[in-house]
C-alpha cells in the first residue's frame, strides 16, 4: 500500500520555508517502517537567516512588558490545549510512543509548561544591595539575546517546550533545531506559537546534527546554548560554547539507580519500578531507573511479580488506545538495543529473567518493537550495568549491605535521577541525601513537573531549566547598577 508523503517546511521569520538547498529528510514511522513525511534538510545558510531574524526580533521582544509576554504564553497554552489530541497523534506516529501512556501525557505536560512559565513573568525580579544611605545599588535580570536550542526525539514537544517557554518569558528569542527523527509535533507547536508572537521570536529549523545543529552551536550571534541529548554531542556543544564563553545548559544521559529495601509492599512497588524504568516509553528516557538494586531477602519474589506484570503490558500500534508499549525510534537505536540484549544473553554471569530479542516474524516484526527484558547480574561493573541503553533492558542486582548499595548506586559517571523504595522514611531520606544525582524520588517514579529544578550531576549535565530558578539562572543575566546619591549640587 502506498502512503501519501506530506512535505513539511521549517518556520523562519514567521514564514514557512524550505532549505536553501531544497534538500529534504524523510520521516519514517517506526511502527511500520513507512516513510510518511519529509522536512527540509536545513544547513548553515538557513541557520544564518534564522539567527539574524531572531536577533532582529530580540530588539523589540526584549522590550515587551513581561506581563504581556506572560499573557502570550498563556494564550499559546490555551491554543495548544485545543489541538492536543491531533498533536498527540503526531507524536505517536513519528516517535512510536504509545498515545495512551506517553503521547497524550506529553502534550498535557506541554500545556502545563506554557501555563507555568506564563504565570512567572512578574518574577523576573532583581535585588537591591544595602551599601548605605548614599548609594542605590540594584540588579536587573536581563535576557541574554538569541538562544540556540537543540532537542532530541524521545519527548520532543516536552523538551522543546521547556526551553521555549522560559526563554521567551525572560525576553529572549530562540532558534531551535528539532531532532531529525521527530520534528513534526514540535513544528506544529511552533506553528501555534506563531499566531501569538512576532516573526523571528521563535524560529524552528529541521536538519541533521552536523549540518544544522553544529552551525547553530557555532553561530557568532547566538548568546546562549541549550542542549538536550547524548553526552557525546553535549561535549561538542560545550566546546562550541567555550569558543565564545557562552552560557550553556546541557541535559544529557543517565544510568539511574532504583534501590528497593526489604520492607516494601512488593505489589505496589513493582508498579513504581515499571514507572521509574519508563517501560511504557520503551525506556527511551534519560531518567529511566535502569539499574535495579533489589534487597536479597525479596529478590526472587519481587522479580517474579515484576516480570508477571510486565508480561501483561500490551505491545503494539502506538495509535491504538489499548497499547501500553510502542516502538523504538529508529533502526539505529533498535539495532543498538538488540546488541545489548544479545550481549546479555551471551554473558555467562548473567541470567535472563524475562524478555529477550524481539520476535523476527508476526506483527511486531513490522516495526521497531522490543520487549521488556530483565537480566540478573551480581556485578555493577558490567557493560549493561554501566552504559545508557535507551531501551527496555533492566539490570537487576541483589544487595544486602546498605553502604555497599549506595556505593554501587554512585559508581557511575552519570547522575541524573534515582529512586529509593522503603517504608522507613528516615532511611529513605538518608539514602536520597547520599545519592549523587540531580533528582531523587522516594517511593515514586514519576515524570518531571514544572517547578522541579531538574538536571544532572556529573556527566549527566549542567544547569537547570524547568523551574523559576531554572529560568532565572539559565535564561537571564544579572546586571548590577550602582548609583552614587551623594552628588553635590552644581555651583552657581
Ligand atoms: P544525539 O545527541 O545525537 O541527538 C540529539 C540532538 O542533537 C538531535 O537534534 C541531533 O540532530 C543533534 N546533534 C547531533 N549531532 C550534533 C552535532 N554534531 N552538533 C549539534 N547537534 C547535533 O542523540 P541520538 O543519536 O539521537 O541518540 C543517541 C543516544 O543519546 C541515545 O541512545 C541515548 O543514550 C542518548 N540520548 C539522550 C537523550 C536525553 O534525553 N538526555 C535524548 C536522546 C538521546
Ligand atoms: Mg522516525
Amino acid at each position: 500500500m502506498s502512503q501519501k508523503i506530506i512535505n513539511h517546511q521549517m518556520i523562519i521569520d514567521g514564514k514557512y520555508t524550505n532549505s536553501i538547498t531544497e534538500k529534504t529528510i524523510e520521516i519514517e514511522c517506526p511502527a511500520n517502517k513507512r516513510i510518511f513525511a519529509s522536512v527540509p534538510r536545513g544547513n548553515e545558510a538557513d541557520v544564518d537567516i534564522a539567527v539574524k531574524s531572531s536577533l532582529k526580533a530580540f530588539r523589540s521582544w526584549s522590550k515587551v512588558m513581561p506581563k504581556e509576554r506572560g499573557k502570550i504564553l498563556l494564550q499559546i497554552a490555551d491554543a495548544i490545549e485545543i489541538e492536543k489530541e491531533d498533536i498527540a497523534k503526531i507524536i505517536a506516529t513519528e516517535t512510536g510512543n504509545a498515545i495512551k501512556t506517553q503521547a497524550r501525557p506529553e502534550i498535557n505536560l506541554v500545556v502545563d509548561i506554557f501555563r507555568y512559565f506564563g504565570g512567572l513573568s512578574s518574577e523576573l525580579k532583581g535585588e537591591t544591595i544595602p551599601l548605605g544611605e548614599h548609594v542605590l545599588s540594584y540588579t536587573r535580570r536581563e535576557p541574554l539575546g538569541v538562544v540556540g536550542a537543540i532537542i532530541p526525539w524521545n519527548a520532543p514537544v516536552m523538551l522543546g517546550a521547556c526551553k521555549i517557554a522560559p526563554a521567551l518569558c525572560a525576553g529572549n528569542t530562540i532558534v531551535m533545531k528539532a531532532a531529525e527523527d521527530a520534528p513534526l509535533a514540535i513544528l506544529k507547536v511552533a506553528e501555534i506559537c506563531q499566531k501569538f508572537i512576532p516573526p523571528g521570536v521563535l524560529n524552528l529549523l529541521t536538519g541533521t546534527g552536523p549540518e544544522c545543529g553544529e552551525p547553530l552551536a557555532y553561530h557568532p550571534e547566538i548568546n546562549k546554548l541549550s542542549f538536550t541529548g547524548s553526552t557525546g554531542v553535549g561535549k561538542l556543544v560545550m566546546r562550541a560554547a567555550a569558543e565564545r564563553i557562552l552560557p550553556v545548559s546541557l541535559e544529557l544521559g543517565g544510568k539511574s539507580p532504583s534501590i528497593v529495601y526489604p520492607d516494601v509492599n512488593e505489589d505496589w512497588t513493582v508498579d513504581g519500578i515499571i514507572g521509574a524504568m519508563r517501560f511504557t516509553r520503551q525506556s527511551q528516557s534519560c531518567t529511566a531507573g535502569s539499574r535495579l538494586f533489589l534487597h536479597k531477602k525479596i529478590f526472587d519474589s519481587f522479580i517474579g511479580k515484576l516480570s508477571e506484570k510486565l508480561d501483561k503490558l500490551i505491545i503494539g500500534n502506538p495509535l491504538d488506545d489499548d497499547t501500553d508499549i510502542g516502538t523504538i525510534i529508529n533502526n539505529k537505536q533498535f539495532t543498538k538495543v538488540c546488541d545489548y540484549i544479545s550481549d546479555g544473553l551471551n554473558n555467562k554471569n548473567t541470567e535472563v529473567i524475562c524478555g529477550g530479542l524481539p520476535p523476527e516474524d508476526g506483527p511486531l516484526s513490522e516495526g521497531y518493537f522490543t520487549i521488556p527484558t530483565i537480566f540478573r547480574n551480581k556485578s555493577n561493573e558490567w557493560r549493561l550495568a554501566k552504559e545508557e541503553i535507551f531501551g527496555p533492558v533492566l539490570v537487576a542486582i541483589p544487595w544486602d549491605d546498605e553502604e555497599e548499595v549506595i556505593r554501587m548506586a554512585n559508581q557511575s559517571h552519570y547522575g541524573l535521577a534515582a529512586y529509593v523504595w522503603t517504608r522507613d522514611i528516615t532511611r529513605g531520606i538518608n539514602a536520597a541525601h547520599a545519592i549523587e544525582s540531580g533528582w531523587v524520588q522516594v517511593n515514586q517514579g514519576l515524570a518531571q513537573a514544572p517547578g522541579h529544578s531538574y538536571g544532572g550531576f556529573k556527566q549527566s549535565g549542567i544547569g537547570r531549566e524547568f523551574s523559576l530558578e531554572g529560568m532565572l539562572d539559565s535564561f537571564t543575566q544579572r546586571k548590577n547598577i550602582s548609583i552614587n546619591l551623594n552628588t553635590p549640587s552644581k555651583e552657581i
